[in-house]
């Protein structure tokens, strides 16, 4: 029941920093460590390479989780679209385990892909919204994302849960090796601060609403941008946007755009930079002024620290691994606010369906 809201999908995206404090209760113990099957850990433990799979949304995902991943266990993570690994096996490592990101745990792509990764008889973990879905069956462990049922096709809390859930299982990962980085990262206090930051912006739903009018709502296209985590960001925000506003949008790495892409920019393109991280914020600073110089109307999307007078949006500071959490949450509402601007059916865009059960 969607009660006072007019759509799903902004009771969903209001529902995120509930969901946080749900896997906080359901994954980490009183002293904040986490509470994670340890067959699972000693399987995860064996392998000298994770593979994550997903589509859309759950791919995007993993690509953020790959990154914590890599930096709290230190085992090399990829991340593969579920469509094509299944027909495009790389050259494998030797022990590999799959991570299998699906909120629906039916979607047909990525079940196909644990058909082929069960026969040749390796390890699986499905995260997964639905308990007893096929993939949470198929698979030989699971874990659930907690995030409650999600109506609106757009996912969203689903997003932000299943990279909460790759945290906890990352830290997991990284305490059962001892490898230090793990140890030190502090996920229940982040976690917290994550859904306290959610809190806020949900709460700026106002000049979200006014930025997606004056910017998003007459252009025929539009750019997110931004670099490593923000680039990973930047392709959900600009995959939200699309899906419900129908607006081109695509995520770029902000390096790339001057390889080609920026041909595009003209007067009031709208492009929108995230800029999180340390090593990279000054350097995505360059690329907007390379847009701006176009003429592009630019929209900022910055952590605190880093922040400067005139950006548009100011996210409170978190952990590094865990920014996406928060910088994926306005991108939300972006897409949102223009969808209903343009008076569309928010939550059942056209030619899409929830759960994509064929190949
Ligand atoms: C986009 C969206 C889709 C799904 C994709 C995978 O908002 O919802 O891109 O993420 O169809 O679905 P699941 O996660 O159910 O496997």
């Amino acid at each position: 029941d969607k009660g006072t809201y007019p759509f799903y999908m902004l009771k969903e995206v209001d529902e995120q920093p509930a969901v946080m404090r749900k896997i906080v209760q359901n994954y980490l113990n009183e002293d904040g460590d986490p509470v994670v099957d340890s067959q699972l850990l000693e399987s995860i433990k064996e392998a000298d390479r994770i593979y994550i799979i997903g589509a859309g949304t759950s791919y995007h995902a993993g690509l953020v989780g790959a990154k914590m991943f890599e930096q709290l266990t230190n085992i090399p993570t990829e991340v593969h679209i579920s469509s094509e690994f299944a027909y495009e096996q790389p050259i494998m490592s030797k022990k590999p385990f799959f991570i299998f990101l699906t909120q629906s745990g039916e979607t047909a792509d990525s079940r196909e892909v644990l058909v082929n990764v069960k026969k040749q008889g390796w390890p699986s973990l499905t995260i997964t919204n639905v308990p007893k879905s096929t993939l949470s069956r198929e698979a030989d462990y699971t874990m659930l994302l907690h995030a409650g049922p999600e109506i609106a096709v757009a996912s969203t809390k689903a997003y932000t849960a299943q990279v909460a859930v790759e945290a906890v299982l990352a830290k997991a990962i990284g305490e059962y090796l001892k490898h230090p980085r793990a140890a030190e990262f502090d996920l229940k206090h982040q976690l917290g601060l994550v859904a306290v930051g959610m809190q806020a912006l949900v709460d700026s739903k106002e000049k979200l609403e006014s930025v997606a009018s004056r910017y998003l709502s007459k252009p025929r296209n539009a750019f997110y941008i931004g670099r490593g985590t923000d680039w990973s960001v930047a392709l959900e925000s600009a995959l939200k946007l699309k899906e419900i506003s129908y607006v081109q949008a695509e995520g770029f790495a902000s390096g790339e755009l001057k390889h080609g892409t920026i041909a595009l920019i003209e007067s009031q393109t709208p492009v929108i930079g995230i800029i999180t991280q340390d090593r990279t914020a000054g350097l995505t600073r360059s690329n907007l002024q390379e847009v701006i110089s176009r003429g592009a109307s630019v929209i900022t999307i910055v952590t605190k620290h880093l922040a400067q007078t005139d950006d548009t949006i100011v996210l409170p500071d978190v952990d590094p691994l865990l920014t996406p959490l928060l910088s994926v949450v306005p991108a939300q509402l972006l897409a949102y606010y223009t969808s209903l601007g343009k008076g569309l059916d928010v939550d059942k865009p056209r030619n899409l369906a929830k759960s994509v059960t064929v190949q």
